[in-house]
């Protein structure tokens, strides 16, 4: 009777989370390799949109800004996330965008038509360069294949890349840039599948046009990088599987990317139908895995996350135009969905090898200004954790872990198709290599509960202490806000002789990072 007792208290101490027992098993084997990181993965995205340009990275009034109106603190903070590369101008802004407007001298306002502004142009290519060295990231430059045309995506590249000679090249040494920019990264038009985009082409005439400027942008610059527009339209007309298959036929030989969109939102408030929302990144992955392999392109064909965010609270009326447009402000569950983002790129880091945040300053971002002031939102600390850490050889986990099953009718957002998603992992687990030293990244899923998980080495041991870092907060809805930083990074202590295994009990709703030599 007694022990019945005491088995049942422990039995009920357990399904509450208040004891730590063992739960989940990771094991890490370094002979298990999936692919190299691409450093790409951890890029970013500058649109002409809202204030992530002007009031964002460029503010020529404030106080903070240097002598080419770039802001200081700004500058610094993208630092902080090591961005390798940056897409620019847009998005659906560059389906109106008349590069030439932006450059020399004299500078042409235009009306901006995807987000209804007025475009000065007092900010174009040299500056967005100028901006990109300064922080250290790669310019990705997306040309005009809406309203605009194969030629003029053509003089694009040519004052960008072409030394000297022909007009635009000469045109650039003429605003005062000798040297080429060399611009490496050029994607073909924006989301061209979408409805609301200006331009919008069937799959069929988007291979065309693409396929044209293509052989022109290549001819003029034979080293290019081209990323082709691939599916973001996941609304009931749309066919994001045909326009896949299509382009992946009718451009192979000619593109290097495919680029793939994504948003998620909470729109029903239900934590854990949001918190697997990432499982659907790893599907559509798949899916577009297959689809490259089928063509066997002899130009090998990757995957970019060319736009990927949390994006539901601004998403409608006064918000998504003028200049506060898209002003979402995030949340402890809308860092943990992001870190799921992060480990579904490292997870298929062979096929995965470029992503862009949407975007970095302002607008739907990681960095927020108002004024002369500056905070980082709770997206931005996973962002910061993998891209500086998370780097060489992406390792096969084995992870045995509790799980959970959404709702049966469960959507990402307004238009999507809805779904059911069984057996979502509790802990959800990636680690890399990188010479001797491992990173693992597990974010706990769970709202209410620890769960504590063995880690086992598979081969080697750690030599020393193990560094352990967590991303969380004070409840899942906690924001960070002008001078109050509730979700941030925090180090804990070390793990001092972990040798081959180690119990670790992972918080609720958190990110923990460990970082050790092996041998
Ligand atoms: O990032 C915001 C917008 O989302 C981009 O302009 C567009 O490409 C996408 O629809």
């Amino acid at each position: 009777m007694h022990k019945i007792v005491i088995v049942s208290l422990l039995l009920s101490l357990f399904l509450c989370g208040k004891l730590n027992a063992q739960e989940a098993r990771i094991k890490i084997d370094t002979d298990r390799r999936i692919g190299q990181i691409d450093n790409n993965i951890y890029g970013n995205f500058v649109e002409h949109l809202g204030r992530c340009v002007y009031g964002g990275i460029f503010d020529p009034a404030s106080s903070k800004s240097d002598q080419d109106g770039l802001r200081t603190d700004v500058l610094d903070a993208i630092r902080g996330l090591s961005v390798s590369l940056t897409r620019y101008p847009g998005g659906n802004f560059v389906s109106n965008y008349h590069w030439l407007d932006g450059v020399g001298p004299e500078r042409t306002p235009r009306m901006e038509l995807a987000w209804s502004h007025l475009e000065t142009n007092e900010f174009g290519t040299n500056e967005f360069v100028a901006f990109a060295r300064k922080v250290g990231t790669e310019p990705y430059f997306a040309v005009n294949l809406g309203t605009g045309s194969i030629v003029e995506a053509q003089s694009w590249v040519e004052y960008c890349n072409v030394k000297e000679g022909p007009y635009y090249a000469e045109l650039r040494r003429k605003h005062g840039y000798p040297e080429p920019h060399n611009i490496k990264y050029w994607g073909l038009g924006n989301e061209m599948d979408g409805d609301w985009q200006m331009g919008q082409l069937s799959a069929e005439d988007y291979v065309k046009k693409a396929r044209e400027a293509s052989k022109l942008m290549r001819s003029t610059s034979p080293d290019i990088k081209l990323i082709a527009s691939g599916s973001s339209n996941y609304s009931g007309g749309a066919d994001p599987y045909h326009w896949n298959a299509t382009i992946l036929a009718g451009l192979k030989g000619y593109i290097d990317y495919i680029a793939l969109h994504m948003y998620v939102g909470n729109y029903r408030d239900n934590y854990y139908d949001f918190l697997a929302t990432p499982l659907q990144m790893d599907e559509r992955t798949q899916i577009v895995k297959g689809m490259i392999l089928r063509e066997k392109s002899y130009r090998p064909v990757y995957i970019a996350w060319d736009e990927y965010n949390v994006w539901y609270r601004a998403r409608s009326g006064d918000d998504v135009v003028g200049t506060r447009a898209l002003e979402e402000r995030y949340n402890l569950e809308d860092a943990l969905v992001i870190t799921g983002f992060l480990n579904c790129f490292v997870r298929n880091a062979d096929i995965v090898k470029m992503a862009n945040m949407a975007q970095l300053v302002n607008v739907i971002a990681p960095i927020f200004t108002e004024g002369d002031d500056l905070f980082l939102q709770t997206i931005y600390y996973p962002l910061q954790m993998f891209s500086n850490n998370m780097k060489g050889e992406s390792l096969d986990v084995f992870v045995d872990s509790p799980v959970y099953n959404t709702s049966p009718r469960f959507s990402l957002g307004d238009n999507e198709q809805s779904t059911y998603l069984k057996d979502v992992p509790y802990l959800d687990v990636t680690a890399a290599l990188d010479g001797d030293q491992l990173v693992v990244c597990v974010l706990n899923r769970h709202k209410d509960n620890a769960i504590s998980a063995e880690v086992i080495l598979q081969q080697g041991a750690f030599t020393g202490p193990v560094e352990i870092y967590e991303i969380n907060g004070p409840n899942i809805k906690s924001e960070n806000d002008f001078g109050k930083t509730n979700v941030q990074t925090v180090r804990k202590n070390d793990l001092k002789k972990p040798g081959t295994s180690f119990t670790y009990p992972f918080p609720a709703h958190s990110v923990t990072m460990f970082k050790g030599k092996i041998k």
